[in-house]
């Protein structure tokens, strides 16, 4: 029996106090992720919980006819506990997104503590869980789950992840437009390094079909990749991020994960992760100094089987953008681990 959960499974954030002087996002659509774990054979049971209404969400999703038996739960009676409870993977959009000219560590006042109080309740009630985090800043958020679940004496970093798959998506399709490929099993583009902006790294020389990219696009294809959420952000005009390519991400990566779980192999996806934790971590983490960073994950059945170092064998090109990744992971990385460790 898996049990899956959806912290932050409504969408639309404003309605209470604390987001009193925050412009609504509003766009009402994050249940597409919910709706995708709920027609997903490998789920027999969804548990939805948000700050807002999740029993609508809940009692709706919950007529359709797939296998997961579906629940909501709000915060009032220990809703959190409830929904938790003895979780095998718990997934975390909860927080607030982008409006035009944000960055996505403009999101930290507020995503940190939401993040930081919903991985206690993990820890406290589903500590085997996998954690798959993809409320932004991601190179924020995965360090303070990590220092969280630390504290709480439960960290597992095999279980741990940044979810950085629509950096992957955008990539395998934006390059698809330009080399004329099909999108898909066809082509799988490594990126590395974070999810923000520069941080975000697409190795075209690593992609899985021999593609070349020309080199008067391969600048313009390389921003695209790392400012692609912006595009989202300026098209939805103040309504929000992106939500439902980043439900099909999401549930690319959950997918994977929950069929390693069940003993396939051969799965592959880079995801932002703890270097020292996880096999191969260690030689990623002597070549950037870094102890987060996104690289391609052989998962299995206990999550993280290892990660392999990405940096080998990259162009002068590919290079230079590492350097810079590095530089920004570093200062997002501090930024997350003081926050989780100074008391509130
Ligand atoms: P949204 O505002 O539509 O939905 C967020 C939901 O979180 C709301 O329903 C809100 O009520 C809920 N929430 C707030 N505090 C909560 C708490 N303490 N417990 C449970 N739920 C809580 O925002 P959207 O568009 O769904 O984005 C969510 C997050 O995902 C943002 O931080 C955004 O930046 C991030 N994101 C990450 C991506 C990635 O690739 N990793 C891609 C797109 C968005």
């Amino acid at each position: 029996m898996v049990k899956a959960v959806v912290a932050g499974a409504s969408g639309g954030i404003g309605q209470t106090e604390i987001y009193q002087d925050m412009p609504r996002a509003d766009n009402g659509d994050k249940q597409p992720l919910s709706l995708l774990l709920k027609l997903s054979p490998l789920v027999d049971e969804l548990a939805l919980y948000d700050v807002v209404n999740t029993p609508g969400v809940a009692t709706d999703l919950s007529h359709i006819s797939s296998t997961a038996k579906v629940s909501g739960y709000l915060p009032k009676d220990d809703g959190g506990k409830a929904a938790f409870k003895d979780a095998d993977i718990i997934v975390i959009p909860a927080g607030i997104p982008r409006k035009p000219g944000m960055t996505r560590d403009d999101l930290f006042k507020i995503n940190a503590g939401i993040v930081k109080g919903l991985i206690e309740l993990a820890a406290d009630v589903a500590p085997n869980a996998f954690i798959l985090v993809i409320s932004n800043p991601v190179n924020s958020t995965v360090p303070i789950a990590a220092e969280t679940l630390k504290a709480k004496g439960v960290f597992n970093p095999k279980k741990l992840f940044g979810v950085t798959t629509l950096d992957i998506v955008r990539a395998e399709t934006f390059v698809a437009e330009i080399a004329g490929k099909k999108t898909g099993s066809e082509l799988t583009i490594p990126v590395i390094g974070g999810h923000s902006g520069e941080t975000i790294v697409p190795l075209f020389s690593k992609a899985s079909s021999g593609i070349t990219i020309p080199d008067d696009k391969y600048d313009a294809l390389v921003n695209r990749v790392q400012f692609g959420g912006d595009e989202v952000v300026k098209a939805k005009d103040g309504a929000g991020s992106a939500t439902l390519s980043m439900a099909f991400a999401g549930f690319r990566f959950a997918e994977k994960v929950l069929k390693a779980a069940k003993g396939e192999k051969g799965l592959v996806e880079p995801s932002f992760v703890y270097l020292p934790g996880v096999p191969g971590g260690e030689e990623i983490k002597e070549a950037t100094g870094l102890d987060f960073f996104s690289a391609p994950v052989e998962l299995g059945p206990n999550g993280v089987e290892k990660v392999t170092n990405p940096l080998t064998g990259i162009t002068d090109k590919e290079k230079a953008l590492v350097d810079v990744a590095i530089k920004g992971l570093k200062d997002n990385i501090e930024k997350g681990i003081t926050f989780a460790n100074t008391p509130a």
